[in-house]
């Protein structure tokens, strides 16, 4: 059978990246790859102590390989850390290759969604305020993807069957 292309998940962290990517893979009957966690699975390291022990820039290299490597399979479903679409190799290699997904959601719901943890070091390093500011400029980043994904007021169940017709019909 002709191998397909991936769905490439984006946006900020609490946007529901892995989750809905989970269902997504096992619906489509794809293998589900969540960047962080294979980050962590190869460092042995939560992704909390890499940035307390290694920092941000050895995280960020990390994170670019990882990325790069996984987007070279075929038939998955890959959820990425919500800076892995800022990095120009990873976001040029994610549009041009892969399909690609914005999880979006208002401001509000989203800070929400971030407070909900404390396991995210980006996060809990800045205010709400500075927190506001990371998501409108990402969001810059993020409106690059080829399918935008308006997730307020959806199910999931709703957000998956949207993203499913779009990836089937392209
Ligand atoms: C980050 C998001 C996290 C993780 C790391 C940095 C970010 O991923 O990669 O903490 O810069 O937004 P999630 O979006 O899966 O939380």
């Amino acid at each position: 059978m002709k191998s397909k292309k991936n769905l490439v998940l984006i946006g900020m962290m609490g946007s529901g990246k892995s989750t809905i990517g989970k269902l997504l893979a096992k619906k489509l009957n794809f293998k589900f790859y969540d960047i962080d966690q294979l980050i962590e699975e190869q460092m042995n390291m939560k992704i909390t102590e890499i940035f307390k022990l290694k920092g941000e820039n050895f995280f960020r290299n990390l994170e670019e390989k990882v990325t790069l490597k996984i987007m070279n399979s075929n038939d998955s479903v890959i959820a990425l850390g919500g800076g892995g679409f800022i990095n120009d190799h990873i976001r040029k290699e994610a549009i041009t290759k892969n399909e690609t997904f914005w999880l979006d959601w208002n401001l509000g719901t989203l800070i929400n969604r971030i407070r909900r943890n404390n396991k995210r070091p980006v996060a809990l390093s800045l205010s709400n305020n500075e927190l506001k500011n990371l998501v409108v400029k990402r969001s810059k980043y993020y409106a690059k993807a080829k399918n935008k994904i308006n997730c307020e007021k959806r199910s999931k169940s709703e957000i998956i069957k949207k993203i499913l017709n779009l990836y089937e019909n392209n």
